[in-house]
């Protein structure tokens, strides 16, 4: 099954809306001629529709860091994935950092999936252990478990609009990254497993599923070379263009065409 390789930067709550402008223009010179690969850039809300502006006619797409499930309301600091309708292509749901810091919930996740697929959104959703539960052996449950919270009352025609991103929380940010077959086995082993028991094992095998954690160009290779491995979700390597662009060319390399 050949899926079509997913890159997608996190730039988490880094860049002014002017650095943000300039990073996006500075990027689509440098992957123009990259083809065979999705490349997505996810600002803060801030810059989301400048640098969508900015990257209108070129081939880099823009996510949103998260969605409301709400159209409109009394939810102070949040944005609804219905005001995203037509600016982003993608949002991330479920990263780590949104579960530990702001009480995001499997719940929570679930509606916010279903109001992204309502408006048009493709949702990147975040699962990944902690480092104790990991360490304790629970990786498989307790990542099939956010799985299958995630897509609780999602049918399968949704599914090809849905991508999954395995971030061991133990791995992001911290330089001490899933070796790729360890990735591979959790990806295929246990989060399209899940999906195979969800929806059937021709489904699960298009949908695609990135890694996530401490990805850079020289690890991006080992990950791109396994067979289960879509893509990648990345943060602090994806806040400097030439690693990006590294990043987007080893997927194109190992994955593309
Ligand atoms: P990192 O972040 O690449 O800096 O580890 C990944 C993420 O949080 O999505």
């Amino acid at each position: 099954m050949q899926r079509t390789p997913i890159i997608a930067g996190n730039w988490k709550m880094n860049k002014s809306l002017q650095e943000s402008v300039a990073f996006a223009q500075e990027l689509a010179t440098h992957l123009a001629n990259v083809a065979g690969v999705e490349q997505v850039v996810c600002p803060t809300f801030l810059a989301l529709a400048a640098v969508a502006d900015a990257l209108k006619g070129t081939s880099i797409a823009v996510g949103a860091q998260d969605a409301h499930w709400e159209a409109q309301g009394a939810y102070t600091s949040e944005v609804s994935a219905a005001m995203l309708e037509g600016i982003a292509q993608y949002v991330i749901i479920g990263h780590s950092e949104v579960r530990a810091y702001l009480n995001e919930t499997d719940e929570r996740v679930n509606k916010k999936i279903k109001a992204a697929l309502a408006y048009g959104l493709k949702p990147i959703v975040a699962v990944g252990e902690s480092l104790e539960q990991n360490e304790a052996g629970e990786t498989e449950s307790f990542v099939s478990g956010q799985v299958r919270a995630a897509l609780d009352g999602i049918d399968a025609a949704n599914m090809q609009n849905i991508i999954f991103a395995y971030e061991p929380i133990w791995a992001i940010g911290t330089g001490k990254n899933a070796s790729g077959e360890i990735a591979n086995q959790v990806i295929g082993g246990t989060i399209r497993a899940t999906l195979a028991s969800l929806y059937g094992d021709a489904i699960a095998q298009t949908i695609r599923i990135q890694y996530g954690g401490s990805v850079k160009p020289d690890n991006m290779a080992e990950y791109m070379s396994q067979p289960d491995i879509d893509g990648a979700l990345v943060g602090g390597a994806s806040l400097k263009v030439d690693d990006f662009k590294k990043l987007v060319e080893v997927a194109a390399q190992q994955k593309g065409g």
